[in-house]
């Protein structure tokens, strides 16, 4: 399986951004992933579209942008204007996901839901023709740094399963906790993008560490 690694910007120097998408690029990262918090949501906040224009312009990959805030309705538009490629949502906060999820693609991104560790997988079991990808929470979000919650595993298995019985062919993302000891093991389980903050920005050679986690995730 092509298995696609996404840094995640979160645990960059935000002084620095557009050395850490050099990097990112230089590593042989397929995406830029991006960690949208409104301090609601999650408790912390980040950044918003300005953020992801600049990037957009500082660099050629895909813009894969992580929307933990509770009203991302508002705000789809706004994101894909300023470059996104790719826009997940969290189930926990959308009544009306088939909507949202619609409109996303309508907006010409790719649409995906995210499911934090309380939420089972079979939530997007209505919404498997709306998705793109699925993204599997493996801490809480919020951070940056955290482990890996084991119970991952088996939702990334679970998830592989649903979509394939559903005839899906999204992909599944993980994020939180993901390092080169167990980057093997999630691809086994079921992901096919392995987003890395710490691992790869908490490096002093996040190239290095890209092509380390690459290796690790092909080798199983
Ligand atoms: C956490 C974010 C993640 C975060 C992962 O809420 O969604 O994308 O950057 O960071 P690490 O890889 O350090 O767990
Ligand atoms: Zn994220």
């Amino acid at each position: 399986m092509t298995v696609r690694i996404a840094p995640s910007i979160l645990s960059a120097d935000f002084a620095r951004l557009a050395e850490a998408v050099g990097h990112a690029k230089d590593g042989g990262a397929d995406l830029l992933h991006v960690d949208v918090m409104d301090g609601h949501f999650v408790p912390n906040i980040t950044v918003g579209p300005p953020v992801v224009a600049g990037l957009k312009r500082a660099t050629s990959l895909p813009l894969d942008v992580h929307l933990m805030i509770t009203n991302p309705d508002r705000y789809l538009e706004a994101f894909v204007e300023a470059g996104a490629s790719m826009i997940t949502v969290h189930a926990e906060v959308l009544p009306h996901l088939h909507r949202t999820l619609t409109a996303i693609r309508l907006l010409g991104a790719k649409a995906g839901v995210a499911i934090n560790p309380s939420t089972p997988v079979a939530s997007i079991g209505e919404v498997t023709a709306e998705i793109d990808h699925l993204l599997v929470m493996s801490v809480n979000p919020g951070f940056g740094g955290q482990p890996l919650i084991p119970r991952t595993f088996h939702k990334l298995t679970e998830a592989r399963e649903l979509l394939a019985r559903a005839g899906s062919s999204a992909a599944i993302e993980v994020d939180g906790g993901v390092e080169v000891e167990n980057a093997g093991a999630l691809v086994k389980a079921g992901a096919s993008v392995l987003v890395a903050g710490s691992a790869i920005f908490g490096s002093h050679d996040p190239a290095a560490a890209i092509r380390a986690l690459r290796r690790a995730a092909e080798a199983g």
